[in-house]
């Protein structure tokens, strides 16, 4: 399918008020095009949760057709569809494959990449109520939640892994959620991992002072509406890509991107967490967000690079390398480790000839996060 070009640099939003946002998506270069498609855990070193569609606190939720209070987000100007970027790879091409970026890292400034995604629909649903979520201290999630609440007037809540972590300064992505005005709240590991009994997470969502009818979006964002949400990015790949890949945490966009897809095309999903139970959890997700399984889409579990949060200098040097050759920025816990796979996956014929494969470019470097 043929992408009219356009200005190659993306359109962001005026600078909210507040602090400084994310690095915005000046600096890249590389040929920018839009997709003519129409409009459509967090992981900190243990496996996550994907959320919990049971838990009485997430029950009820609406459909997501109308979606009436996304109205209000449309104000935050997200760059749909997301761009996607053809770039020039020997090690793609010598197999007579193609390679393309879904550069959905530039759909907002702050509400970044598989972010958008999964958040606008909750934060539609949330009707103005306190959003309480969870994360670890370096969550991506937590950034975007509290991003978010800062832009759209809605008070928010992270319930932090870790309680040791109350009495020490706070690391630079806690301290940009603190800024945005999200209130922080520092629970034990043990107490976080249970987090969605519903006993616990009553007693944690009181203790947190978020409020009787606050609303709560599970850790990496990953419930039903989340993953409808993200259905629109492998419906803005139909006729761009023949394979999709993406890295997963909780895979809750995984699962939402292969149910997007036509048919006659294949999600490929690359878990960064160590661990082999994201199978379970992504069907899990499609049950909850479509009543069972959608699209054709696999794992593949051997590029975790030790799991989350973790990196290799092979693995740091390759993210250079690729930032260097087509100017993109490369995220190093989620990003780094896709594009890394297809790489290898190249290199073992796992392309047809003549094939399109896009990464999803979920995410962007934020400066303090380990790996960087
Ligand atoms: C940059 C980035 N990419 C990918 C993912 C994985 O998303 P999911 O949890 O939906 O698998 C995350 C986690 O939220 C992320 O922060």
């Amino acid at each position: 399918m043929p992408h009219p070009a356009v200005a190659p640099e993306p359109r962001a939003p005026p600078p909210p008020p507040g602090p400084t946002p994310h690095r915005t998506a000046g600096g890249d270069n590389g040929t920018v095009t839009w997709s003519d498609t129409p409009d459509a855990p967090e992981p900190s070193g243990s496996p996550e949760t994907p959320g919990s569609p049971g838990s009485p606190v997430l029950a009820g939720l609406p459909g997501l057709p109308g979606l009436p209070g996304l109205s209000g987000l449309s104000g935050l100007r997200p760059r749909l569809p997301s761009p996607v970027q053809e770039v020039v790879d020997e090690r793609f091409e010598r197999y007579g494959v193609r390679l393309v970026l879904k550069r959905d890292d530039l759909i907002h400034p702050e509400l970044i990449g598989n972010k958008w995604r999964k958040l606008a629909p909750g934060l539609a649903a949330a009707g103005g109520r306190t959003v309480v979520t969870f994360g670890g201290a370096y969550s991506n999630h937590l950034r975007a939640t509290a991003a978010a609440g800062r832009l759209l007037g809605l008070r928010t809540v992270g319930v932090v892994r870790g309680h040791e972590l109350r009495d020490r300064p706070l690391n630079d992505s806690l301290a940009r959620c603190a800024a945005d005005g999200m209130r922080l709240h520092f629970v034990e590991r043990s107490v976080y991992r249970r987090k969605t009994e519903p006993g616990t997470l009553a007693a944690v969502l009181r203790d947190a002072g978020a409020g009787e009818d606050a609303y709560v979006v599970p850790e990496g964002g990953s419930n039903a509406l989340a993953v409808r949400g993200c259905r629109a990015l492998g419906e803005e790949l139909t006729g761009v890509a023949d394979v999709a890949a993406v890295a997963c945490g909780t895979g809750g966009t995984l699962a939402g991107m292969a149910a997007g897809l036509a048919p006659g095309a294949r999600a490929l999903g690359v878990p960064v967490l160590k661990g082999g139970f994201l199978h379970r959890e992504v069907e899990a997700l499609q049950t909850a967000a479509f009543g069972g399984p959608a699209g054709d889409w696999s794992l593949d579990d051997r590029f975790h690079f030790g799991g989350y949060a973790r990196t290799t200098p092979e693995l740091d040097a390759f993210a250079a390398d690729f930032e260097q050759r087509h100017g993109v920025p490369v995220e190093r816990l989620y990003v780094a480790k896709v594009l890394y796979a297809l790489v290898a996956l190249a290199e073992e014929g796992a392309f047809r000839r003549g094939s399109t494969v896009a990464a999803v470019v979920t995410g962007r470097p934020f400066p303090e996060a380990p790996g960087r």
